[in-house]
């Protein structure tokens, strides 16, 4: 079977010194670099933007995927494309034309990664999942890290494995918070891919450690 891939998210890296960290990661085995983009409107916290990524792009050399949890990723997006950033994460929530703006983030050369909160059902989803490479789905309610994992999503990322084997589509699935060492089996089990981890990974001693740890469930 193909081991899950680890993303570490930055939410939870010390930020006096970021560019080490993802270096550390990197080094560690990370698959790629969790940016988790914040603008205190679509949730109440506000983290970094394009300059701090375009900063530290050049720490690894594994793709950057900037989560960007704002009101308007339509006039964003590219900001964090041009820094670095090789996978555009995008929530099923915002107000706006899915389809338009992921056909605009694939046609600059970018994958579109399609994130749905958690109260927020397949359906909706259903329309994208044959545009997008990546579905991600959130764990906690976005926001801030260090949260408790809802196990109440794992029908959904069940759901969508089903979809997928069934249509022959190629998204890939992520899970995005609270994921440990102990809720890792759970979402591998129920069908993800790729697993991201901020407070898992930056809060213990010895990265490469836990990333393993995430890892060998699959
Ligand atoms: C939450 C962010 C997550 C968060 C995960 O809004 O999207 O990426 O950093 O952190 P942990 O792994 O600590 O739940
Ligand atoms: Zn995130």
């Amino acid at each position: 079977m193909t081991p899950v891939k680890i993303a570490p998210s930055l939410l939870s890296a010390n930020f006096s010194r970021l560019g080490e960290e993802v270096a550390a990661v990197t080094a560690a085995g990370a698959d790629l670099i969790h940016f988790d983009v914040m603008d205190g409107h679509f949730v109440p916290n506000i983290t970094f933007g394009p300059m701090v990524l375009k900063a530290i792009r050049s720490y690894t050399r594994v793709p950057f995927q900037a989560h960007l949890m704002i009101m308007r990723p339509d006039l964003f997006w590219q900001a964090f494309a041009r820094a670095g950033a090789e996978i555009i994460g995008i929530h099923l929530e915002c107000q706006l034309d899915h389809r338009k703006l992921i056909k605009e983030i694939t046609s600059g050369g970018q994958q579109v990664c399609l994130v749905m909160n958690p109260d927020t059902g397949v359906e909706p989803a259903r329309p994208y999942l044959e545009m997008v490479e990546e579905i991600l789905v959130m764990s906690v309610n976005p926001g801030f890290g260090g949260q408790s994992f809802m196990p109440e999503v794992l029908p959904k990322i069940e759901a969508l494995a089903e979809l997928r084997e069934k249509n022959r589509w190629k998204f890939q699935i992520e899970v995005d918070g609270g994921i440990n060492r102990e809720t890792a089996p759970l979402v591998i089990n129920a069908g993800a891919d790729i697993l991201v981890a901020g407070s898992f990974i930056f809060g213990s001693a010895d990265y490469a450690m836990a990333i393993r740890e995430l890892r060998c469930n699959k």
